[in-house]
């Protein structure tokens, strides 16, 4: 998918990291991946008149429905789903298909934007600035209808990390439900191990935790592969680590990878950054048969 934004190139993320060796680096430490494949997606934009503020609204709610059904079968066969992206617009479909399976849902985004924008604050009119507000209901009634009932997160129960780039509108709307937000600053000042403890503090009540893990979340100057860069960000170290913490944890029940674009790459050092984040996402060990005696690691789940 890239209809939720402007440059084309999100759609060939999966492409390129299946290239770049995503699926034998996964199955090197663990032998439970199932690919399978790719959703199918529109490639061709259809911006109708009179919706500047939504743009390419009805390919995107096609593509929605379709990820939704997806990611829903995915848990009904309790199987732990990793969807990659493309742009963060697909985070409304997988939440849709997520949804039914919780009682009290809780996000961890992961991003320099805080995509809760509406139609009525949205400055660009890309839908993948909008996923969040729609997952609490609001924004366009189509997307709000996504997978039948319409996902509704709690603002409690929604927790961002390394946001630096927020619109007016947004920041009223997260001032107003009062969102617990750690910035791109806070992780520098207080440390990643502090600030995954008080996100999963946070997100105690939940019977599940879904990660959307948005690349541009991290500096640009790692990470130069993305449409919407934001200086300032969280470095490639501090996100691997926050990943092998959430890892560990056992907490998060499902997971996306988005923004990757790997035309904007540069010598495609961004795709296979999102394969090490991808890895030590799903318990990649430290190579060389290294002995960690520190108390930090949990025991080695055998499956
Ligand atoms: N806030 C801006 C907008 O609404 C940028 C959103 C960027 N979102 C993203 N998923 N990269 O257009
Ligand atoms: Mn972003
Ligand atoms: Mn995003």
């Amino acid at each position: 998918m890239w209809l939720g934004q402007a440059c084309y190139g999100a759609n060939l993320a999966p492409a390129a990291l299946r290239a770049a060796g995503l699926q034998k680096r996964l199955t090197a430490f663990n032998q439970d991946i199932i690919d399978l494949g790719d959703i199918p997606i529109a490639v061709a934009g259809q911006c109708e008149a009179g919706e500047q503020q939504v743009k390419n609204l009805q390919p995107i709610i096609a593509a929605s429905n379709e990820i939704a059904r997806c990611v829903d079968r995915i848990v009904a066969s309790d199987r732990f789903p990793l969807v990659l992206g493309g742009d963060h617009s697909i985070a409304i479909g997988t939440l849709a298909g997520l949804i039914g399976h919780y009682d009290n849902l809780g996000i961890i985004w992961y991003d320099a934007h805080a995509d809760i924008n509406t139609p009525a604050t949205t400055p660009s009119g890309n839908i993948h600035g909008m996923p969040l507000a729609v997952a609490m209901g609001s924004g366009h009634a189509e997307l709000l209808s996504i997978g039948g009932a319409g996902v509704r997160i709690k603002p409690e129960n929604i927790v961002y990390i390394g946001v630096r780039d927020i619109d007016p509108g947004e920041a009223a709307f997260i001032d107003e439900q009062q969102i617990k937000l750690y910035t791109a600053e806070d992780v520098g000042r207080w440390g990643m191990p502090a600030i995954i403890e008080q996100t999963l503090a946070h997100l105690a009540a939940c019977d599940g935790i879904h990660l959307s893990f948005d690349i541009d979340g991290i500096d640009p100057l790692a990470m130069p592969g993305v449409g919407t860069p934001a200086a300032g960000g969280v470095s490639y170290r501090d996100s691997i680590l926050a990943l092998q913490l959430l890892e560990q944890s056992r907490a998060v029940t499902s997971a996306e990878f988005v923004e990757l674009n790997p035309v904007l790459d540069k010598d495609g050092q961004t795709t296979r950054a999102v394969v090490d984040l991808i890895a030590a996402f799903l318990g990649e060990f430290t190579p060389c048969g290294l002995q960690r005696t520190a108390a930090g690691r949990q025991e080695q789940d055998p499956a």
